[in-house]
Protein backbone atom coordinates (compact mmCIF):
# COMPACT_ATOMS: atom_id res chain seq x y z
CA UNK A 1 0.00 0.00 0.00
CA UNK A 2 2.85 2.64 0.96
CA UNK A 3 4.60 2.00 -2.09
CA UNK A 4 1.16 2.33 -4.01
CA UNK A 5 1.10 5.92 -2.51
CA UNK A 6 4.34 6.58 -2.99
CA UNK A 7 4.48 5.96 -7.05
CA UNK A 8 1.42 8.56 -6.82
CA UNK A 9 3.48 11.30 -4.79
CA UNK A 10 3.03 12.76 -1.35
CA UNK A 11 3.47 16.22 -0.40
CA UNK A 12 6.80 16.66 1.34
CA UNK A 13 5.91 18.22 3.70
CA UNK A 14 2.65 19.90 5.93
CA UNK A 15 3.47 23.88 4.99
CA UNK A 16 3.93 22.70 0.95
CA UNK A 17 0.66 20.96 1.16
CA UNK A 18 -0.98 24.20 2.47
CA UNK A 19 1.01 26.49 0.53
CA UNK A 20 -0.75 24.49 -2.95
CA UNK A 21 -4.11 24.08 -1.03
CA UNK A 22 -4.44 27.91 -0.64
CA UNK A 23 -2.85 28.32 -3.65
CA UNK A 24 -5.96 26.49 -5.26
CA UNK A 25 -8.41 28.18 -3.33
CA UNK A 26 -6.96 31.49 -3.63
CA UNK A 27 -7.48 32.68 -7.54
CA UNK A 28 -9.54 34.63 -9.64
CA UNK A 29 -13.10 34.08 -7.62
CA UNK A 30 -10.76 36.25 -4.60
CA UNK A 31 -9.57 39.34 -7.16
CA UNK A 32 -12.24 39.37 -9.44
CA UNK A 33 -15.81 38.46 -7.70
CA UNK A 34 -15.38 38.80 -4.38
CA UNK A 35 -14.85 42.32 -3.78
CA UNK A 36 -17.98 43.58 -6.19
CA UNK A 37 -20.08 40.93 -4.74
CA UNK A 38 -19.13 41.97 -1.48
CA UNK A 39 -20.02 45.80 -2.29
CA UNK A 40 -22.64 45.14 -3.94
CA UNK A 41 -24.48 42.88 -2.18
CA UNK A 42 -24.42 44.77 1.78
CA UNK A 43 -20.90 45.15 2.25
CA UNK A 44 -20.01 44.02 5.98
CA UNK A 45 -23.15 42.85 6.17
CA UNK A 46 -22.33 40.63 3.34
CA UNK A 47 -19.31 39.85 4.66
CA UNK A 48 -20.84 38.62 8.08
CA UNK A 49 -23.06 36.10 6.14
CA UNK A 50 -20.39 34.50 4.16
CA UNK A 51 -18.40 34.29 7.15
CA UNK A 52 -21.18 32.27 8.97
CA UNK A 53 -21.64 30.39 5.73
CA UNK A 54 -17.69 29.23 5.95
CA UNK A 55 -17.44 28.43 9.40
CA UNK A 56 -20.94 26.50 8.81
CA UNK A 57 -20.41 24.81 5.66
CA UNK A 58 -17.74 25.67 4.06
CA UNK A 59 -14.99 24.27 6.56
CA UNK A 60 -17.24 21.25 7.09
CA UNK A 61 -17.31 20.49 3.71
CA UNK A 62 -13.20 20.85 3.41
CA UNK A 63 -12.10 18.85 6.17
CA UNK A 64 -14.95 15.99 4.51
CA UNK A 65 -13.15 16.31 0.96
CA UNK A 66 -9.09 15.94 2.88
CA UNK A 67 -10.39 12.99 4.60
CA UNK A 68 -12.39 11.43 1.97
CA UNK A 69 -9.11 11.88 -0.54
CA UNK A 70 -6.28 10.87 2.45
CA UNK A 71 -8.88 7.37 3.53
CA UNK A 72 -8.88 6.16 -0.56
CA UNK A 73 -5.59 7.81 -1.53
CA UNK A 74 -6.69 8.48 -4.93
CA UNK A 75 -8.19 11.25 -6.98
CA UNK A 76 -11.95 11.56 -7.25
CA UNK A 77 -12.81 9.21 -9.47
CA UNK A 78 -10.89 6.69 -7.70
CA UNK A 79 -12.20 7.85 -4.10
CA UNK A 80 -16.15 7.42 -5.11
CA UNK A 81 -15.34 4.41 -6.75
CA UNK A 82 -13.75 2.80 -3.65
CA UNK A 83 -16.34 4.25 -1.44
CA UNK A 84 -19.65 3.30 -3.07
CA UNK A 85 -20.54 1.73 -6.34
CA UNK A 86 -23.73 3.55 -5.71
CA UNK A 87 -21.97 6.82 -5.73
CA UNK A 88 -19.16 5.47 -8.05
CA UNK A 89 -20.18 8.30 -11.06
CA UNK A 90 -19.80 11.48 -8.57
CA UNK A 91 -16.38 11.12 -9.17
CA UNK A 92 -17.25 12.32 -12.98
CA UNK A 93 -19.08 15.08 -11.87
CA UNK A 94 -16.17 16.42 -9.93
CA UNK A 95 -13.33 15.53 -12.94
CA UNK A 96 -15.81 17.15 -15.48
CA UNK A 97 -16.50 20.73 -13.54
CA UNK A 98 -12.37 20.47 -13.12
CA UNK A 99 -12.09 19.84 -16.96
CA UNK A 100 -14.83 22.95 -17.81
CA UNK A 101 -13.47 24.81 -15.68
CA UNK A 102 -10.05 24.62 -16.37
CA UNK A 103 -11.06 25.33 -20.52
CA UNK A 104 -12.42 29.12 -19.34
CA UNK A 105 -10.18 29.84 -16.51
CA UNK A 106 -7.22 29.21 -18.47
CA UNK A 107 -8.43 31.56 -21.20
CA UNK A 108 -8.81 34.00 -18.42
CA UNK A 109 -5.78 33.56 -17.06
CA UNK A 110 -4.16 34.35 -20.46
CA UNK A 111 -5.67 37.33 -20.51
CA UNK A 112 -3.94 38.48 -17.00
CA UNK A 113 -0.93 37.29 -18.59
CA UNK A 114 -1.44 39.96 -21.60
CA UNK A 115 -2.12 42.51 -19.13
CA UNK A 116 1.19 41.86 -16.60
CA UNK A 117 3.41 41.56 -20.42
CA UNK A 118 1.33 44.57 -21.77
CA UNK A 119 2.00 46.89 -18.54
CA UNK A 120 5.89 45.33 -18.68
CA UNK A 121 6.09 46.63 -22.17
CA UNK A 122 5.13 49.67 -21.25
CA UNK A 123 7.60 50.57 -18.80
CA UNK A 124 10.12 50.36 -21.44
CA UNK A 125 8.33 52.19 -24.16
CA UNK A 126 4.97 54.22 -24.28
CA UNK A 127 2.52 52.80 -25.95
CA UNK A 128 4.55 49.68 -27.20
CA UNK A 129 2.14 47.20 -24.36
CA UNK A 130 -1.30 48.54 -25.27
CA UNK A 131 -0.67 49.95 -29.06
CA UNK A 132 -1.37 53.06 -27.49
CA UNK A 133 -5.19 52.39 -27.36
CA UNK A 134 -7.08 53.59 -24.10
CA UNK A 135 -8.31 50.61 -22.05
CA UNK A 136 -12.24 50.23 -23.19
CA UNK A 137 -10.74 50.16 -27.08
CA UNK A 138 -7.97 47.64 -25.78
CA UNK A 139 -10.36 45.37 -24.13
CA UNK A 140 -12.36 45.22 -27.03
CA UNK A 141 -9.70 44.70 -29.63
CA UNK A 142 -8.01 41.84 -27.60
CA UNK A 143 -11.21 40.37 -27.21
CA UNK A 144 -12.38 40.20 -30.91
CA UNK A 145 -9.11 39.32 -31.61
CA UNK A 146 -8.94 35.50 -31.56
CA UNK A 147 -5.72 34.02 -32.57
CA UNK A 148 -4.21 36.64 -29.86
CA UNK A 149 -6.61 35.36 -26.94
CA UNK A 150 -5.50 31.48 -28.62
CA UNK A 151 -1.81 32.81 -28.08
CA UNK A 152 -2.38 33.85 -24.28
CA UNK A 153 -4.63 30.93 -23.60
CA UNK A 154 -2.06 28.35 -24.92
CA UNK A 155 0.91 30.09 -22.95
CA UNK A 156 -1.06 29.82 -20.25
CA UNK A 157 -2.21 25.88 -20.32
CA UNK A 158 1.45 25.28 -21.26
CA UNK A 159 2.55 26.91 -18.03
CA UNK A 160 -0.09 24.93 -15.67
CA UNK A 161 0.94 21.89 -17.57
CA UNK A 162 4.63 22.05 -16.97
CA UNK A 163 4.06 22.75 -13.13
CA UNK A 164 1.49 19.79 -13.02
CA UNK A 165 4.25 17.56 -14.90
CA UNK A 166 6.83 18.17 -12.17
CA UNK A 167 4.22 16.26 -9.80
CA UNK A 168 3.17 16.71 -6.41
CA UNK A 169 6.14 17.49 -4.30
CA UNK A 170 8.59 18.70 -6.97
CA UNK A 171 6.04 20.22 -9.32
CA UNK A 172 2.99 21.57 -7.66
CA UNK A 173 4.53 22.17 -4.00
CA UNK A 174 8.23 23.36 -5.22
CA UNK A 175 5.95 26.34 -7.31
CA UNK A 176 3.22 27.43 -4.55
CA UNK A 177 5.61 27.00 -1.90
CA UNK A 178 7.88 30.36 -3.75
CA UNK A 179 4.40 31.69 -5.32
CA UNK A 180 1.87 32.14 -2.49
CA UNK A 181 3.99 34.22 -0.04
CA UNK A 182 5.58 36.42 -3.50
CA UNK A 183 1.93 36.45 -4.19
CA UNK A 184 1.06 37.80 -0.74
CA UNK A 185 4.42 40.14 -0.84
CA UNK A 186 3.10 41.69 -3.85
CA UNK A 187 -0.07 42.13 -2.78
CA UNK A 188 0.57 43.91 0.37
CA UNK A 189 2.78 46.51 -1.98
CA UNK A 190 -0.54 47.21 -3.76
CA UNK A 191 -2.87 47.37 -0.69
CA UNK A 192 -0.21 49.96 0.40
CA UNK A 193 -0.10 51.97 -2.54
CA UNK A 194 -4.07 51.96 -3.44
CA UNK A 195 -5.40 52.89 0.51
CA UNK A 196 -3.22 55.90 0.50
CA UNK A 197 -4.47 57.26 -2.75
CA UNK A 198 -6.39 60.07 -2.36
CA UNK A 199 -10.14 59.74 -2.32
CA UNK A 200 -9.38 55.92 -1.25
CA UNK A 201 -12.10 55.90 1.56
CA UNK A 202 -14.86 56.18 -0.86
CA UNK A 203 -13.71 52.53 -2.17
CA UNK A 204 -12.73 51.30 1.09
CA UNK A 205 -16.41 52.51 2.06
CA UNK A 206 -18.39 50.87 -0.83
CA UNK A 207 -16.88 47.41 0.34
CA UNK A 208 -16.47 47.65 3.79
CA UNK A 209 -19.75 49.94 4.92
CA UNK A 210 -22.59 47.99 6.75
CA UNK A 211 -25.63 48.33 4.68
CA UNK A 212 -28.74 45.82 6.06
CA UNK A 213 -30.84 47.91 3.45
CA UNK A 214 -29.58 45.69 1.22
CA UNK A 215 -30.67 42.57 2.73
CA UNK A 216 -34.44 44.32 2.11
CA UNK A 217 -33.26 45.70 -0.90
CA UNK A 218 -31.93 43.15 -2.90
CA UNK A 219 -33.78 40.05 -0.66
CA UNK A 220 -32.00 38.26 2.07
CA UNK A 221 -31.94 35.24 -0.13
CA UNK A 222 -30.42 36.80 -2.95
CA UNK A 223 -27.71 37.58 -0.75
CA UNK A 224 -27.61 34.17 1.05
CA UNK A 225 -27.24 32.19 -2.53
CA UNK A 226 -24.76 34.90 -4.04
CA UNK A 227 -22.71 34.48 -0.96
CA UNK A 228 -22.64 30.07 -0.95
CA UNK A 229 -22.29 30.14 -4.12
CA UNK A 230 -18.58 32.78 -4.08
CA UNK A 231 -17.46 30.45 -0.86
CA UNK A 232 -17.92 27.23 -2.94
CA UNK A 233 -15.63 28.15 -5.88
CA UNK A 234 -13.19 30.28 -4.49
CA UNK A 235 -12.69 27.39 -1.76
CA UNK A 236 -12.62 25.19 -4.69
CA UNK A 237 -14.74 23.20 -3.15
CA UNK A 238 -17.70 20.60 -4.25
CA UNK A 239 -15.48 19.08 -7.45
CA UNK A 240 -13.32 16.85 -5.56
CA UNK A 241 -9.99 19.46 -5.58
CA UNK A 242 -9.65 18.75 -2.22
CA UNK A 243 -10.17 15.33 -2.24
CA UNK A 244 -7.29 15.44 -4.64
CA UNK A 245 -4.71 17.26 -2.37
CA UNK A 246 -6.32 15.23 0.35
CA UNK A 247 -5.14 12.10 -1.54
CA UNK A 248 -1.43 13.44 -0.85
CA UNK A 249 -1.25 13.58 2.93
CA UNK A 250 0.37 11.74 5.07
CA UNK A 251 -1.57 9.93 7.48
CA UNK A 252 0.27 11.62 10.65
CA UNK A 253 -1.24 15.02 9.67
CA UNK A 254 -3.49 16.96 11.24
CA UNK A 255 -6.61 17.30 8.93
CA UNK A 256 -8.63 19.56 11.32
CA UNK A 257 -6.27 22.10 11.62
CA UNK A 258 -5.63 22.42 8.23
CA UNK A 259 -9.39 22.57 7.16
CA UNK A 260 -9.69 25.54 9.33
CA UNK A 261 -6.52 27.08 8.45
CA UNK A 262 -7.58 27.33 4.24
CA UNK A 263 -10.99 28.72 4.26
CA UNK A 264 -9.25 31.41 6.85
CA UNK A 265 -6.57 32.36 4.58
CA UNK A 266 -8.90 32.35 1.49
CA UNK A 267 -11.05 34.68 3.26
CA UNK A 268 -8.03 37.03 4.18
CA UNK A 269 -6.49 36.72 0.97
CA UNK A 270 -10.22 37.85 -0.69
CA UNK A 271 -10.13 40.76 2.00
CA UNK A 272 -7.07 41.82 0.79
CA UNK A 273 -7.58 41.68 -2.91
CA UNK A 274 -10.64 44.46 -2.22
CA UNK A 275 -8.31 46.55 -0.25
CA UNK A 276 -5.75 46.15 -3.17
CA UNK A 277 -8.64 46.77 -5.59
CA UNK A 278 -11.65 48.71 -4.68
CA UNK A 279 -9.58 51.58 -2.97
CA UNK A 280 -7.87 52.49 -6.11
CA UNK A 281 -10.92 52.42 -7.84
CA UNK A 282 -12.50 55.37 -5.57
CA UNK A 283 -9.91 57.31 -5.51
CA UNK A 284 -9.60 58.20 -9.51
CA UNK A 285 -13.65 57.66 -9.50
CA UNK A 286 -14.12 60.06 -6.76
CA UNK A 287 -11.06 62.44 -8.51
CA UNK A 288 -13.15 62.32 -11.74
CA UNK A 289 -11.08 60.24 -13.92
CA UNK A 290 -13.14 59.01 -17.12
CA UNK A 291 -14.17 55.31 -17.13
CA UNK A 292 -14.17 53.88 -13.56
CA UNK A 293 -16.50 53.22 -11.48
CA UNK A 294 -17.35 50.19 -9.11
CA UNK A 295 -18.78 47.84 -12.30
CA UNK A 296 -18.53 44.42 -12.03
CA UNK A 297 -17.52 40.98 -14.25
CA UNK A 298 -15.07 41.17 -16.85
CA UNK A 299 -15.38 44.88 -17.29
CA UNK A 300 -14.17 45.50 -13.38
CA UNK A 301 -11.01 43.41 -13.88
CA UNK A 302 -9.74 44.61 -17.33
CA UNK A 303 -10.87 47.16 -18.06
CA UNK A 304 -11.67 49.91 -14.84
CA UNK A 305 -8.19 48.48 -13.53
CA UNK A 306 -6.62 48.92 -16.89
CA UNK A 307 -8.10 52.49 -16.31
CA UNK A 308 -6.73 52.86 -12.74
CA UNK A 309 -3.53 52.38 -13.51
CA UNK A 310 -2.93 54.02 -16.95
CA UNK A 311 -5.08 57.09 -16.75
CA UNK A 312 -5.58 57.07 -12.74
CA UNK A 313 -1.75 56.54 -11.90
CA UNK A 314 0.01 57.18 -14.45
CA UNK A 315 3.27 57.22 -15.74
CA UNK A 316 5.83 55.15 -14.89
CA UNK A 317 4.75 54.31 -11.58
CA UNK A 318 0.87 53.44 -13.13
CA UNK A 319 2.90 51.44 -15.44
CA UNK A 320 4.92 49.34 -12.57
CA UNK A 321 2.01 48.94 -10.47
CA UNK A 322 0.03 47.48 -13.30
CA UNK A 323 2.68 45.11 -13.93
CA UNK A 324 2.88 44.21 -10.40
CA UNK A 325 -1.10 43.55 -9.92
CA UNK A 326 -1.85 41.78 -13.16
CA UNK A 327 1.40 39.73 -12.89
CA UNK A 328 -0.13 39.05 -9.13
CA UNK A 329 -3.48 37.90 -10.68
CA UNK A 330 -1.99 35.64 -13.09
CA UNK A 331 0.77 33.71 -10.26
CA UNK A 332 -2.96 33.40 -8.30
CA UNK A 333 -4.73 31.94 -11.83
CA UNK A 334 -2.00 29.80 -12.21
CA UNK A 335 -1.77 28.24 -8.56
CA UNK A 336 -5.53 27.42 -9.20
CA UNK A 337 -5.40 26.04 -12.46
CA UNK A 338 -2.61 23.60 -11.40
CA UNK A 339 -5.16 22.02 -8.33
CA UNK A 340 -8.11 21.98 -11.66
CA UNK A 341 -5.57 19.98 -13.96
CA UNK A 342 -3.94 17.81 -11.21
CA UNK A 343 -7.73 16.52 -10.58
CA UNK A 344 -8.22 15.26 -14.61
CA UNK A 345 -4.47 14.31 -14.43
CA UNK A 346 -4.49 12.09 -10.86
CA UNK A 347 -7.43 10.28 -12.78
CA UNK A 348 -4.76 8.57 -15.14
CA UNK A 349 -2.34 7.98 -12.74
CA UNK A 350 -4.41 6.28 -10.39
CA UNK A 351 -5.02 4.16 -13.19
CA UNK A 352 -1.67 3.32 -14.01
CA UNK A 353 -1.20 2.49 -10.12
CA UNK A 354 -3.80 0.58 -10.01
CA UNK A 355 -2.47 -1.92 -12.92
CA UNK A 356 0.61 -2.09 -10.85
CA UNK A 357 2.86 0.41 -13.25
CA UNK A 358 4.03 3.38 -11.56
CA UNK A 359 2.11 5.90 -13.84
CA UNK A 360 3.19 8.12 -16.72
CA UNK A 361 2.32 11.57 -15.46
CA UNK A 362 4.30 13.42 -17.77
CA UNK A 363 2.47 11.98 -20.56
CA UNK A 364 -1.44 12.05 -19.13
CA UNK A 365 -0.66 15.37 -18.18
CA UNK A 366 0.40 16.93 -22.15
CA UNK A 367 -2.59 14.75 -23.41
CA UNK A 368 -5.10 16.22 -21.08
CA UNK A 369 -3.91 19.54 -21.25
CA UNK A 370 -4.01 19.70 -24.78
CA UNK A 371 -7.67 18.01 -24.34
CA UNK A 372 -8.60 21.21 -22.30
CA UNK A 373 -6.86 23.96 -24.35
CA UNK A 374 -8.58 22.73 -27.23
CA UNK A 375 -11.94 23.07 -25.49
CA UNK A 376 -10.86 26.38 -24.58
CA UNK A 377 -10.67 27.73 -27.73
CA UNK A 378 -14.12 28.34 -28.78
CA UNK A 379 -13.92 30.58 -25.34
CA UNK A 380 -11.18 32.85 -27.19
CA UNK A 381 -13.35 32.87 -30.26
CA UNK A 382 -15.81 34.68 -29.08
CA UNK A 383 -14.10 36.52 -26.52
CA UNK A 384 -16.80 36.36 -23.60
CA UNK A 385 -19.75 37.40 -26.22
CA UNK A 386 -17.52 40.31 -27.56
CA UNK A 387 -16.41 38.49 -30.84
CA UNK A 388 -19.78 37.13 -31.09
CA UNK A 389 -21.28 38.56 -34.09
CA UNK A 390 -25.79 38.49 -34.40
CA UNK A 391 -27.01 37.46 -31.12
CA UNK A 392 -26.52 34.71 -28.56
CA UNK A 393 -24.57 31.52 -29.12
CA UNK A 394 -27.25 29.58 -27.83
CA UNK A 395 -30.64 30.03 -28.15
CA UNK A 396 -33.32 27.31 -27.60
CA UNK A 397 -36.79 29.26 -28.07
CA UNK A 398 -37.98 28.51 -24.68
CA UNK A 399 -41.59 28.88 -25.95
CA UNK A 400 -40.82 25.05 -27.67
CA UNK A 401 -41.65 23.93 -24.12
CA UNK A 402 -44.05 26.23 -22.81
CA UNK A 403 -41.89 27.78 -20.28
CA UNK A 404 -42.13 31.78 -21.74
CA UNK A 405 -40.50 33.13 -18.76
CA UNK A 406 -37.27 30.97 -19.23
CA UNK A 407 -34.23 32.02 -20.59
CA UNK A 408 -32.54 29.20 -22.70
CA UNK A 409 -29.79 31.26 -24.30
CA UNK A 410 -26.21 31.72 -23.26
CA UNK A 411 -24.44 34.97 -24.60
CA UNK A 412 -21.15 33.14 -25.28
CA UNK A 413 -19.35 30.02 -24.49
CA UNK A 414 -17.42 31.12 -20.82
CA UNK A 415 -21.13 31.35 -19.51
CA UNK A 416 -22.42 27.76 -21.10
CA UNK A 417 -19.19 25.70 -19.54
CA UNK A 418 -19.62 27.75 -16.33
CA UNK A 419 -23.60 27.15 -16.27
CA UNK A 420 -22.62 23.52 -16.53
CA UNK A 421 -19.51 23.40 -14.26
CA UNK A 422 -20.09 25.75 -11.60
CA UNK A 423 -24.03 25.87 -11.91
CA UNK A 424 -24.91 22.42 -12.06
CA UNK A 425 -22.12 19.86 -11.36
CA UNK A 426 -20.00 21.59 -8.56
CA UNK A 427 -23.16 21.37 -6.23
CA UNK A 428 -24.73 18.57 -7.23
CA UNK A 429 -21.17 16.65 -6.34
CA UNK A 430 -21.60 18.28 -3.00
CA UNK A 431 -24.89 17.67 -1.70
CA UNK A 432 -24.26 13.87 -3.05
CA UNK A 433 -21.24 13.60 -0.93
CA UNK A 434 -22.88 14.79 2.28
CA UNK A 435 -25.71 12.64 1.46
CA UNK A 436 -23.24 9.54 0.77
CA UNK A 437 -21.31 10.52 3.52
CA UNK A 438 -23.85 11.48 6.16
CA UNK A 439 -26.52 9.27 5.72
CA UNK A 440 -25.69 6.17 3.55
CA UNK A 441 -22.29 5.13 5.23
CA UNK A 442 -22.43 7.46 8.27
CA UNK A 443 -20.11 9.98 9.36
CA UNK A 444 -17.33 7.66 11.46
CA UNK A 445 -15.93 6.89 8.21
CA UNK A 446 -14.51 10.53 8.37
CA UNK A 447 -13.93 10.47 12.01
CA UNK A 448 -11.84 7.00 11.66
CA UNK A 449 -9.80 8.74 9.28
CA UNK A 450 -9.03 12.18 10.66
CA UNK A 451 -8.07 9.92 14.43
CA UNK A 452 -6.23 7.55 12.34
CA UNK A 453 -2.50 9.24 12.83
CA UNK A 454 -3.13 8.84 17.25
CA UNK A 455 -5.21 12.17 17.02
CA UNK A 456 -8.45 12.97 18.51
CA UNK A 457 -11.07 14.35 16.71
CA UNK A 458 -12.36 17.36 18.77
CA UNK A 459 -15.22 18.71 16.63
CA UNK A 460 -16.97 15.98 15.69
CA UNK A 461 -20.35 16.35 16.91
CA UNK A 462 -20.26 20.56 15.68
CA UNK A 463 -18.79 18.58 12.32
CA UNK A 464 -21.69 15.89 12.33
CA UNK A 465 -24.50 18.67 12.63
CA UNK A 466 -22.64 20.75 10.48
CA UNK A 467 -22.31 18.39 7.70
CA UNK A 468 -25.65 15.93 7.76
CA UNK A 469 -27.90 19.30 8.20
CA UNK A 470 -26.43 22.56 7.17
CA UNK A 471 -24.36 21.78 4.44
CA UNK A 472 -27.22 19.84 2.42
CA UNK A 473 -29.30 22.84 2.87
CA UNK A 474 -26.95 25.35 1.77
CA UNK A 475 -25.86 23.39 -0.94
CA UNK A 476 -30.03 23.01 -2.12
CA UNK A 477 -29.68 26.85 -2.11
CA UNK A 478 -26.63 27.35 -4.35
CA UNK A 479 -27.85 24.45 -6.92
CA UNK A 480 -31.18 26.67 -7.29
CA UNK A 481 -29.82 30.32 -6.89
CA UNK A 482 -27.30 29.31 -9.37
CA UNK A 483 -29.76 27.40 -12.02
CA UNK A 484 -31.78 30.64 -11.66
CA UNK A 485 -28.94 33.18 -12.37
CA UNK A 486 -28.82 31.20 -15.30
CA UNK A 487 -32.19 30.75 -16.49
CA UNK A 488 -33.91 33.57 -15.41
CA UNK A 489 -36.73 31.14 -13.11
CA UNK A 490 -37.31 33.88 -10.91
CA UNK A 491 -37.36 31.37 -7.80
CA UNK A 492 -34.92 34.06 -5.93
N1 LIG B 1 -10.86 28.72 -6.05
C1 LIG B 1 -10.45 29.23 -7.30
C2 LIG B 1 -10.70 30.74 -7.37
O1 LIG B 1 -11.16 31.34 -6.47
C3 LIG B 1 -11.10 28.53 -8.47
C4 LIG B 1 -11.17 27.06 -8.38
C5 LIG B 1 -12.39 26.40 -8.33
C6 LIG B 1 -9.99 26.30 -8.31
C7 LIG B 1 -12.45 25.03 -8.20
C8 LIG B 1 -10.06 24.92 -8.18
C9 LIG B 1 -11.29 24.31 -8.12
O2 LIG B 1 -10.44 31.36 -8.36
Amino acid sequence: MENEKNSRGQWGSNFGFLMAAIGSAVGLGNIWGFPYKMGASGGFAFLIVYIGLVAFAGIAIMLGELALGRKTGYGVIGTYKLLSKKFAWVGWLGFLSGFLILAFYSVLGGYTLRYAIGFLMEIFSAGAGFGGLGSGAFFGAFTTNGASQIIYHLLFMGITVAIVMGGISSGIERFTKIAMPVLFGMLLIVIIRSVTLEGAMTGVSFMFAPNFAAFSEIGFMKVLKTAAGQMFFSLSLGMGCMITYGSYLSKSENLEKNAVIIPIADSIFALCAGLAVMPAVGAFMSQGVEGISFGAGPGLLFVTLHQVFSAGMGGLIGDLFGFLFYFLVFIAAVTSAISLLEVCTAYFVDKDVQKGTSGNRKKHTMIVGAIIFLVGIPVCLDGLGAGRAGGAMIDIPATMFGMSEVRMAFDCWLDFYDMIAEGVFMPLGAILMSVMIGWVLKTDVIKEEIEVGGLKMKSFRFWEICFKYIVPIVITFVLFGQLDDFFGLGIF
